[in-house]
């Protein structure tokens, strides 16, 4: 666990700020280097087929174009490992650029043109002419749903659902209190703020320095060495500023493949940069249709789950998400099935989207939550009290901390829950029906392995680096403040360098692992340099320390002194003085612990609650006000932390009202690739948010008591807003988003 708590705890605003607000941080694509060109993609305007003639003639005469690639001229450097798959890919062949003549879905990249200029090279691609042999579009989950399948290789072990428990179709049958229904959720876009880009640096000995828009430079820099076969040496990637990311920049994505193999054909630095449009040809939280049925006693106890959950996936990878199991573990239920298919389409492969799984599975279960509570007449809230477990029923295992009731209590004392009416329709301001609505919210807390050093040098001023990434989540700040406390330093003293793939590993920053991960790897490196001082003060003559051990010391006041006693102990600018060094550096390693992993489960929690009013004649939905308690095991800094959860909580609203892609199936393809069209939550669509944390003592979850907060922030929101626009209209949705048309 963390020792004394000065600067960890604390509100502090993040020390990344200042230069990302002065322009000064440098994002992927805003690096430059001596003669750069520029690179610019086009993209197939059929879903399936192949292409039967690609004419670039024209475009290569373009003023200011370099070269043109497409499936016919690529380079062979760029296919020493088809296979190659990425740290977080997934069964099946992974897309690779220019491999072929087949097209898998629209949008697909098939050229990539190389100018001096942007301009150039994006004018020059509406001159290539294409001829295709088309196939017939399947684009439509709703129609394909037939040709739905267990995936036959899981994406992790994870993933694939709990074994059967119980009686669940008896039990269902003989429970006076059933429902049973179909939630569908269309497909979501990503859309961060900072659009994919990677600039090469080509070097004089052919090195490569890489900016990619990532969330593991590593990642990056292990992908292209494999598929180039490159020497891991020559290579560097950057991802130090990162402009939000949620899942998009899990896997490297074809800009980065494009600008390796360009800068490494034409020994040039090159940069590729996405537009806006692109954002939807990616990666995707993919649309989902879901059958879930409950049924309780007469007291409201659970009887039986079952819910089968479906989602599409590409026709080249099997893209898998946990959507389902929460169902099985979140209440206490002892008869439980779950099923979990995907279904290919003609379409990109979908990706991990901020709670991928969690995000989908539990809006489905907490809205059938809401339709048992009215069956059975009970407060939501308390139904969901009466089926409480401190177990994880799915693997069997104990739970590190739930601090669930607390998240419920707290969360609905903040909002007025007592007030609520429970009849539809009761509640009213004006010409606005009033709803009230709530859901609980889970997601796991995950350890990732992860290395960090720390310097400390005999200035006292410390440094702590690690490969680990900042998509805005506020992870220079923590692992400064952990810096900081473990030297007894202001925050100021400790620098922090992240972002850069030669820096100590890390997985990519994803699973909302980093803050446990990086931070537990952050303490024990700060812990090792204690170390290692203490034993250069033990060879001092006289040492006070000479009897200490290592967990009788700590640092304060710029001197290593003994815990109990701070009169005992000796300068650390002396003790460096006397071994004759300037600095102490330490690599510290954190990975789970297979002897907890076995006996328990950890996960996070909240309880949401949202007031929607409805205009009774237009039926547009707002969300006037949201209370969120959330329990993540220790808090590191309340500022960052509420950060998180209100970004995941917007998320979530576009989820529930706003964000959809709108395919004509016809064709296959996305009409609406723009964010006047595709609508994410703008500040007129965001009002009151109260975030709550309930802090818990949890010191299995990992070393330092965190459980991370990227993603907890988005669960369970969209079907705390399905239920609340059910209490205002008495109109119950399954179908996301919820656009007025649905409620009319
Ligand atoms: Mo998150 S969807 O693992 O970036």
């Amino acid at each position: 666990m963390l020792n004394s708590s000065k600067v960890v705890g604390l509100p502090l605003s993040r020390i990344d700020g200042p230069l990302k607000v002065t322009g000064r941080a440098k994002y992927a694509a805003e690096h430059f280097g001596p003669g750069m060109l520029q690179g610019y993609v086009l993209f197939s305007t059929i879903a399936t087929g192949r292409i039967a003639e690609i004419d670039t003639s024209e475009a290569e005469r373009f003023p200011g174009v370099v070269k043109v690639y497409t499936h016919e001229n690529r380079p062979p450097a760029a296919k020493k490992d088809e296979q190659w798959k990425d740290e977080v890919a997934v069964p099946g062949h992974p897309f690779r650029p220019l491999e072929n003549d087949r097209v898998l879905y629209d949008g697909q990249p098939i050229a990539l043109v190389v100018a001096d200029s942007f301009e150039a090279a994006r004018d020059a691609t509406s001159i290539i002419r294409v001829r295709y042999e088309a196939g017939e579009p399947h684009t439509d989950l709703k129609r394909e749903q037939d040709n739905s399948y267990v995936p036959p290789v899981p994406r992790d072990k994870q993933m694939a659902p709990p074994p059967p428990r119980g009686n669940p179709e008896g039990a269902f049958a003989q429970a006076p209190h059933q429902i049973s229904a179909t939630y569908s959720l269309e497909g979501e876009y990503h859309n961060p703020m900072e659009l994919f880009g990677t600039t090469v640096i080509f070097g004089q000995d052919g090195e490569l320095t890489i900016y990619d828009k990532s969330q593991g430079s590593q990642n990056s820099h292990d992908t292209v060495c494999k598929i180039f076969g490159l020497d891991p040496e020559k290579v560097v990637a950057h991802n130090e500023f990162v402009g939000g990311a949620f899942g998009s920049g899990l896997r490297p994505k074809y800009q980065l493949f494009f600008a390796v193999m360009a800068s490494l054909d034409m020994k040039r630095s090159v940069k590729v940069e996405m537009s806006r449009r692109e954002m939807f040809y990616l990666t995707w939280r993919p649309t989902s249709i879901q059958n879930l049925s409950l049924a309780a006693d007469a007291e409201g106890r659970l009887q039986s789950v079952m819910h089968h959950a479906m989602h599409a996936t590409s026709q080249y990878e099997d893209y898998q998400e946990n959507v389902a199991n929460w169902s099985g573990l979140l209440y206490k239920c002892d008869n439980v099935k779950i099923t979990y298919e995907i279904t290919k389409l003609d379409v990109s492969t979908p990706g991990d989207m901020r709670a991928p799984g969690a995000a989908t599975g539990v809006t489905a279960l907490e809205t059938a939550m809401d339709e048992l509570a009215y069956e059975v007449g009970l407060d939501p809230v308390e139904l969901r009290i009466r089926n409480f477990i401190h177990r994880d029923q799915n693997q069997d295992k104990e739970i590190t901390s739930k601090a669930l009731h607390a998240c419920y209590r707290e969360g609905a004392a903040r909002f007025g829950w007592s007030e609520r009416v429970m009849q539809p329709r009761s509640m009213r301001d004006g010409n606005d029906l009033v709803g009230w609505g709530m859901a609980t919210g889970v997601w796991e807390a995950q350890l990732s392995p992860a290395e960090a050093r720390v310097r400390l040098s005999s200035d006292g001023k410390v440094v702590v680096s690690a490969a680990a990434s900042d998509i805005g989540t506020g992870t220079y700040t923590i692992l400064g403040q952990i810096g900081a406390d473990a030297f007894d330093l202001p925050l100021h003293a400790v620098s922090v360098k992240i972002g850069q793939s030669t820096l100590p590993k890390t997985a990519v920053q994803g699973g909302s692992w980093t803050a446990a991960s990086s931070g537990s790897a952050v303490q024990v490196a700060s812990r090792m340099v204690i170390a290692t001082l203490l034993r250069h003060a033990q060879k001092m003559e006289n040492s006070p320390l000479a009897k200490a051990t290592e967990e009788q010391v700590e640092v304060a006041d710029g001197r290593l002194v003994l815990e109990a006693n701070h009169q005992v102990g000796v300068a650390i600018s002396d003790i460096m003085d006397a071994a004759g060094v300037t600095f102490i550096e330490e690599n510290g390693k954190v990975e789970p612990d297979p002897s907890i992993q076995k006996k328990f489960s950890a996960y996070t929690h909240s309880g949401v609650f949202v007031e929607v009013k409805v205009d009774e004649e237009l039926c547009r939905p707002r969300v006037t006000r949201v209370v969120i308690a959330v329990a993540a095991g220790k808090i590191l800094n309340p500022k960052t932390a509420r950060s998180q959860i209100l970004g995941g909580v917007v998320m979530g609203l576009g989820m529930a009202l706003y964000e959809e892609g709108l395919a004509d199936h016809r064709i296959g393809r996305i009409m609406n690739p723009n964010i006047a069209e595709y609508h994410v939550p703008a500040h007129a669509d965001v009002e009151d948010i109260e975030v709550i944390f309930i802090e818990e003592d949890d010191d299995k979850a990992s070393p330092i008591g965190v459980k991370g907060l990227g993603e907890i922030g988005i669960v369970g929101v969209a079907a705390a807003v399905s239920n609340a626009i059910f209490h205002a209209t008495g109109s119950r949705i399954r179908s996301f988003p919820i656009t007025l048309d649905k409620i009319l």
